[in-house]
């Protein structure tokens, strides 16, 4: 690899990685204005007068992003969106039994987010307001007021209370930043907040620097929507409690998953078993020992890149894939040419995909292989419980490990090592899970076919009403934000 900054030996690491903290980024940013922005104030058009150019760099996440740049990360500019039930049909099946396996779309531009939730299944946001958590700004405030009504109330009920101009507003400067001064601030106390304090982080000592990754960890975690004995939702949770700051590792995840029945979410129509999830675990991976959380390079590094905008530095505030804007953010550090580094990109996330492909199909084998377990068991067979639950037991690990790397979306590039080891680990477990299966057929007088259909089609093309499956752009109601 080519850095601007070489290193040499042991010493020079430490040197090298303090130039590219403070050296990289020649920051000479337009000072803060003294205008006050007044306490509370939502509206982006508000901060906009103070802040036009960052204002007009953040309504640029509306449009679609320039096509033909990235590989996996499409759906925001082919002009529709992109469903992750379609590139991996393996979900279709795992996920079959709620709203998660009715559509599972790709991500797109910041603006969109609150619109997209509307346009999608109503499967989708079943869980009532808790989904409006990390999409609008207006969630702390909605929170504090409603209490533990705000998880359960209906999703609709809980949006019709916002003004009605900005029900659709996405992530807006109040999420990120403190009016007075335009420090960095974390709004989200009621989620990030707390899971900070699990995790061993002083929120009042965090530095600017770790800010830069921590507003973007408001959303971009794991998070799982507790559930009472009736099913209502109870609380948006982080599943930390057995990490530390720099290593939220899958293995911690899925243990504080598994200890609380009020974690389990839905239920696996395939297998019929009751599990939780993990979603959009970008913060998880990209700070458990990556190299560049190693080196102490942040989200905001790559994804909002210092620009000169009518001759002043500023950050750029059109947030989307590094790729689309020709890796303007790597060269701050790297010496290669934006196409070299974009190979190693592409590199980096096609190794990933194939072994993420490996480890979906087994354990989509796994859980048909349950399927046919649980129908010999109910036409009266006697299966070994033991095996059974030895079986489950490797099932989960994998199929957990499957979720989070499929939920994390960068295809790899934010971790690969760890990224390997989780899917390598996936691959294991599924077949352990595969072979204990079929010794447990095969004991109840069963035998298990060599090849087991997945039924692909069925789970595929039977999904609830699919609203949105590559509707153009056009056809998606525009944003409409003040
Ligand atoms: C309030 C929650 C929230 C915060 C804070 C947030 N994001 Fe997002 N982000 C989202 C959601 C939700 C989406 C998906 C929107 C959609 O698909 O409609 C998203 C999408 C994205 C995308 C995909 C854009 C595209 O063009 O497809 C990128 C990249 C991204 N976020 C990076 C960041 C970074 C970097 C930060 C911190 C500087 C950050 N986000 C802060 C919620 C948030
Ligand atoms: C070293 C640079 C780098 C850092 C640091 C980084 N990312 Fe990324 N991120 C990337 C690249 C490269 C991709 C892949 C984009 C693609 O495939 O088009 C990506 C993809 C993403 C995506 C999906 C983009 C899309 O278009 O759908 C999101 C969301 C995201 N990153 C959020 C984050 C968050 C949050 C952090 C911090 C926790 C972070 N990133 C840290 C470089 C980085
Ligand atoms: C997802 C988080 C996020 C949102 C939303 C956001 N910003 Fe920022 N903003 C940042 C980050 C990160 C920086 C860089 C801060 C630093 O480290 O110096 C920044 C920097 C700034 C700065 C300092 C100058 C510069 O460009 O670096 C201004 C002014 C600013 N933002 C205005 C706004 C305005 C106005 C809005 C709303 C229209 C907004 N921001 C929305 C994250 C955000
Ligand atoms: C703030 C500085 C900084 C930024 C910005 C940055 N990197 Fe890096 N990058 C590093 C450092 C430091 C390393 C680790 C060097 C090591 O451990 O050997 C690294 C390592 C890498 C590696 C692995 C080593 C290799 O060459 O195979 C890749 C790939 C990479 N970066 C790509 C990117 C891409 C793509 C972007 C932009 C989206 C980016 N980096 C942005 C500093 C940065």
């Amino acid at each position: 690899m080519q850095l601007k900054y070489a290193r040499i030996s042991v010493v020079m690491v430490i040197l090298a990685a303090a130039v590219i903290c403070s050296g990289c980024s020649p920051k000479k940013m337009e000072p803060p204005k003294t205008e006050a922005i007044e306490d509370g104030t939502v509206a982006p058009a508000e901060w906009g007068k103070v802040y036009p150019l960052q204002y007009k760099l953040w309504m640029q996440t509306a449009e679609p992003t320039p096509a033909g740049k990235s590989k996996y990360k499409k759906g925001n500019d082919v002009g529709g969106r992109i469903d992750k039930l379609d590139e991996f049909p393996f979900l279709a099946v795992l996920y079959n039994g709620w709203g998660m396996g009715s559509e599972y779309t790709e991500p797109r531009g910041h603006q969109h987010m609150i619109q997209d939730q509307l346009d999608v299944d109503p499967g989708r946001y079943k869980a009532g307001g808790s989904c409006l958590t990390c999409k609008t700004p207006y969630a702390p405030t909605l929170e504090k007021r409603m209490g533990k009504a705000y998880f359960s109330t209906p999703y609709k009920e809980v949006l019709a209370g916002l003004p009605k101009d900005q029900q659709t507003l996405g992530v807006s400067c109040i999420d990120c930043h403190d009016s007075r001064g335009m420090a960095l601030k974390i709004s989200r106390g009621f989620t990030l907040g707390k899971a900070l304090v699990k995790i061993g982080v002083d929120e009042s000592k965090l530095t600017a620097k770790e800010k830069r990754t921590l507003v973007c960890a408001q959303c971009h975690v794991s998070y799982m929507i507790t559930k009472d004995r009736e099913m209502h939702s109870t609380d948006v949770v982080f599943p930390w409690k057995n990490s530390k700051v720099g290593n939220i590792g899958i293995e911690g995840i899925i243990a504080d998953i598994k200890s609380s029945p009020a974690n389990l979410e839905w239920t696996q129509s395939v297998t019929g078993f009751k599990l939780g999830f993990i979603r959009h675990p970008e913060y998880e991976l990209f700070s458990n020992n990556s190299p560049h959380w190693a080196n102490d390079v942040s989200c905001a590094d790559c994804h909002m890149p210092t620009i000169t905008v009518d001759g002043k530095q500023i950050s750029d505030h059109r947030i989307m894939s590094p790729l689309k804007n020709d890796l303007v953010a790597c060269a701050a550090c790297h010496n290669e040419k934006p196409q070299e580094l974009r190979l190693k990109v592409l590199a980096i996330q096609d190794d990933t995909m194939i072994v993420y492909l490996k480890a979906g199909y087994a354990t989509a084998t796994d859980a048909k292989l349950f399927e046919m377990a649980n129908r010999v068991e109910a036409s009266g067979k006697k299966i070994d419980k033991v095996l059974y639950a030895r079986a489950r037991e490797q099932y989960e690990q994998a199929l957990y490990r499957v979720i989070f790397i499929g939920a994390e979306n960068s295809n790899g590039f934010h971790n690969p090592k760890e990224t390997m080891r989780v899917l390598n680990d996936a691959v294991k477990y599924a077949a352990t899970a595969d072979a204990e299966l079929r010794k447990l057929l095969v004991q109840a007088g069963e035998k298990a076919p060599e090849k087991i259909d997945l039924e692909l089609s069925k789970y595929v093309n039977n999904r609830g009403v699919k609203k949105i499956m590559f509707k153009p752009e056009h056809e998606i109601t525009s944003p409409k934000v003040k």
